[in-house]
């Protein structure tokens, strides 16, 4: 059709050097398959000027025409539209970051003394290998594990430097891919919103369990064990070690249990996502308990590491893969072919953030201090939450258990409001924050606390919330 109403266009109209996009599109002209000179029909190419036309193409046409906008990132198009209101009273609830109660950015100070330790040093920019730099692949491991785990001792865990959390899931992914064929990766409902977009990527096939139960504001265990157990035998079940995104709901120490039993048994493949080590509950250790507890099995498991929330090294990039197996001559292979994946993705790892993890965490005094400042950022977020409930609770006569919001843990408290409800609180109030009803507890401070409270105490009580 499109080559068929190009035709009827005369030859001296085409040739034109001037003809624009605009042109092409009233006459109703594919512009891409023009571009191409695909279609053998095509009228273009027949006539003299063919020489003239493709020169106007070069000049007005582009040649990603084809292409269509992408929809904003859910996540990261909220902090895109707050930075566009001009409102004086705008608040970001939807930031996955760390703020100070001025609602600032923080660079942890353990971070800036690492950092200037390294600048004494005088190290060069070389590059890494491609596994990444040794003394931080050492020191991940064992913060995760534990330095005194027999699986790090016995070496059966193959660690590999990512590009942070993102980059160790999307390493694991190809893994998969390649070596798991038709393995399914079940993953809970909701999740982190960039989880669904990395399997897809890396074509490994996906679907849901039951996780968040709107009618508790709480965890649908039953619903969760019943879809693990109803997994093809040897899926992959990504779970989250701590701080589950976006509902900050995390299963009991008991309820874990349960979860490694039915994964055991249906002999499936664990496969944690650690983004909030210590940040959560201000304790590495506990925030660790699951992957422990797995890993105390004898159980063989991935872990994607970030180093993003507890560093505040959100930009540098810095996470790592774990891949926990049942011998070290297993993990001398899997790491072997982790690199063969990694080396055409990026080649090799980024130094910066790697050196100032394997700083502190080698340093007892560093060490010391950086979980004084975790304990810190932990204990602001824990405040803000117990504020949000005292404020909400205290002033309400509607009946409502608040008590959810004291039983879900780190940076995320998800409130229960609907898509209508989250848009009205940026579209009305200026409030900005997911659509999925998540809200970001770092993002408030106890000053702009009461104003939020007013507006979520309406939306929350009231269900239309208009
Ligand atoms: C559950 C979860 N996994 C992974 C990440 C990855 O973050 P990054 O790539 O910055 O380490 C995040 C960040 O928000 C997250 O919440």
């Amino acid at each position: 059709m499109a080559s068929t109403m190009l035709s009827l266009v005369s030859a001296s109209a085409l040739a034109s050097p001037s003809l624009t996009l605009q042109d092409y599109r009233a006459l109703g002209g594919s512009v891409h398959a023009a571009v191409l000179g695909k279609k053998k029909s095509n009228s273009f190419m027949k006539t003299k000027s063919r020489g003239r036309i493709n020169m106007a193409i070069a000049v007005d046409v582009s040649r990603f025409e084809g292409i269509t906008m992408a929809p904003p990132d859910p996540i990261l198009g909220v902090s895109e539209a707050f930075r566009a209101d001009t409102h004086e009273m705008k608040l970001n609830l939807g930031v996955g970051a760390y703020r100070t109660e001025e609602l600032q950015p923080y660079v942890l100070n353990v971070v800036k003394k690492a950092e200037n330790l390294m600048l004494e040093r005088g190290e060069n920019k070389e590059y890494l290998p491609i596994e990444g730099l040794a003394a931080f692949n050492r020191v991940t491991a064992e913060l995760l594990f534990g330095a005194d785990n027999p699986v790090i001792k016995q070496q059966r865990v193959a660690t590999v430097q990512g590009l942070s959390g993102t980059g160790s899931l999307r390493l694991a992914a190809a893994l998969i891919e390649r070596y798991f064929p038709g393995a399914k990766v079940i993953i809970s409902s909701p999740t982190w919103g960039n989880h669904k977009n990395i399997f897809n990527d890396a074509r490994v096939p996906w679907s849901e369990y039951r996780y968040y139960d709107p009618k508790t504001v709480g965890l649908d265990f039953d619903g969760m064990i019943s879809d693990i157990k109803a997994a093809p035998e040897g899926s992959f079940v990504l779970l989250h070690g701590c701080a589950h995104n976006p509902t900050g709901i995390d299963p009991t120490p008991e309820q874990w249990a349960t979860i490694a039993d039915v994964i055991q048994e249906k002999k499936h493949i664990p496969f944690f996502d650690v983004a909030y080590q210590g940040f959560a509950s201000g304790s590495l250790d506990e925030d660790a308990s699951s992957v422990r507890l797995f890993a105390a099995r004898g159980m063989e498991l991935l872990v994607a590491q970030s180093y993003s929330k507890n560093l505040g090294l959100y930009a540098e990039r810095i996470g790592a893969i774990n891949i926990l197996c049942s011998s070290a001559d297993a993990a001398t292979r899997v790491k072997s072919q982790l690199k063969r994946l990694a080396r055409p993705m990026y080649s090799n790892p980024p130094v910066h953030g790697a050196r100032i993890v394997a700083n502190i965490v080698g340093s007892p005094p560093l060490f010391n201090e950086w979980k004084e400042e975790m304990e810190m950022m932990a204990g602001r977020i824990k405040s803000v939450r117990q504020k949000l409930f005292d404020s909400l609770s205290g002033k309400d006569n509607s009946g409502k258990d608040w008590s959810f919001i004291l039983k879900q843990i780190g940076m995320f408290s998800f409130t229960g409001l609907n898509t209508a409800q989250s848009d009205n609180m940026t579209n009305k109030w200026h409030v900005y924050m997911t659509k999925d009803g998540r809200i970001s507890l770092a993002g408030l401070s106890s000053a702009k606390l009461e104003e939020t409270i007013g507006i979520l105490r309406l939306l929350l009580v009231d269900p239309v919330g208009l």
